[in-house]
């Protein structure tokens, strides 16, 4: 399968990138290296890997076709989507409209990293919701922007 990866140079993007590379699959990684770094990909250079520097915020344009898009690109670390809630907000929530664009232009499956609070509660009484004014909302409204997109 030929596979988009968007975060391929953060943490997970890389190692899966890596192991998809070895079960024989073509991955295309997309990163702004806004958390990542081009050595957690360096390696990969010369397998069947293209790396492409973009922020997903914007349209995201893939030349040939595409079987899968997996969206991982977010500061993950509390210490990074705390110091960047904005851009964490906006890749959850624009990232996530143009990675689903491609997907659909492509007829490609979409797979998104998240966290588990899937939905938002003003008052965080609802079981598993979590708060929308709290420090965590940037990272936490990312499934939920997929879910209403
Ligand atoms: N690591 C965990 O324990 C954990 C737990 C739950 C969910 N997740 C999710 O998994 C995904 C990956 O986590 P990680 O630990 O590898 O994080 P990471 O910070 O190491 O990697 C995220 C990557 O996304 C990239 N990125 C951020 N904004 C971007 C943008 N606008 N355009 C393009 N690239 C952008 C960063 O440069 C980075 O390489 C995240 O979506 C995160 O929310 C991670």
């Amino acid at each position: 399968m030929r596979i988009v990866i968007t975060g391929a140079a953060g943490f997970i993007g890389s190692h899966l990138t890596e192991s998809l590379l070895d079960q024989g699959h073509s991955v295309v990684g997309i990163d702004n290296l806004l958390t990542g770094d081009m050595a957690n990909v360096a390696h990969l250079i010369g397998r069947d890997f293209q790396f492409i520097k973009h922020d997903v915020t914007n349209y995201i344009h893939v030349e040939g076709p595409v079987d899968r898009v997996l969206h991982w690109a977010s500061p993950a670390s509390p210490i990074d989507y705390l110091e960047l809630p904005i851009p964490t907000l906006k890749v959850g929530a624009l990232g996530t409209h143009k990675a689903l664009g491609l997907a659909k232009a492509k007829g490609a499956r979409f797979i998104i990293a998240s966290t588990r609070r899937s939905c938002a509660s003003s008052t965080r009484t609802v079981p598993g919701c979590a708060s929308m004014t709290g420090a965590r909302f940037p990272t936490s409204s990312r499934r939920r922007c997929a879910a209403r997109t």
